[in-house]
């Protein structure tokens, strides 16, 4: 078994974020494993890459505890055992409650379709064409007690055009997302993040280019 840290990935479907991390991971590309994969669905397919990667699972359903702090110190509990000094939301679809939240303080990444704190919530596409807005993207976030309101490390942008679909956008939103996700958990094991207040800062990295995108274009 490698030396190196462990991460943990909490999913609830499909898990492609956990397979573009697992594969970072093997490539590689970041300084961490997957040690463990943990599902509030049984039936979550992001169970099946992991076991595919050899890596182990459990499944912990929410329904089987009376309340979210009595589900979330289950979690805690599976998480603390594993060693894994990050932990890595990927598409888990519960609110975690402070129980949580509380026990790996800086240590709980999370990722988000919608360039926040626009669309927070459960329908980030969704509300973006709704909205009408010309660009979306995807954010990396630490999380704290809020809904999707924790220090903002990476932002990924796509543009929005007049004919997507809900399921389009997700989808180019879910490119950038598989490359802002192993990147945020890069930084993060290379100790460059270093949070003051709301603002995470990456140290050591020189500026991106300034850009000038406007949509539509004519
Ligand atoms: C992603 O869009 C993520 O941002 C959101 O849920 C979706 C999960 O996709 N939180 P997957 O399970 O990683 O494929």
């Amino acid at each position: 078994m490698s030396d190196k840290p462990v991460i943990a990935v909490l999913v609830s479907g499909s898990g492609s974020n956990l397979q573009a991390i697992i594969d970072a991971a093997e490539r590689g590309e970041i300084p961490c494993r997957v040690g463990i994969v943990v599902s509030n669905k049984a039936d979550a397919y992001g169970l099946v890459r992991a076991k595919k990667h050899g890596i182990p699972t459990e499944a912990v359903s929410h329904k089987d505890y009376p309340t979210r702090e009595e589900f979330d110190a289950r979690l805690v509990e599976i998480l603390r055992k594993s060693g894994a000094e990050l932990i890595c939301l990927a598409g888990f679809m519960r609110v975690l409650t402070p129980v949580f939240v509380r026990a790996f303080p800086n240590r709980i990444l999370n990722i988000h379709p919608a360039l926040l704190p626009s669309f927070p919530g459960t329908h980030g596409p969704k509300q973006a064409l709704e909205y009408g807005v010309r660009f979306s993207g995807c954010t990396v976030h630490f999380l704290d007690e809020g809904v999707d309101t924790g220090p903002i490390v990476v932002q990924g942008v796509v543009p929005v055009y007049d004919d997507d679909t809900e399921d389009t956008l997700a989808a180019r939103i879910l490119v950038q997302e598989h490359k802002i996700y192993p990147m945020a958990i890069r930084l993060f094991f290379q100790g460059r993040l270093r949070i003051e207040g709301r603002r995470v800062f990456a140290d050591g990295l020189p500026r991106i280019p300034e850009f000038f995108h406007r949509n539509p274009d004519a």
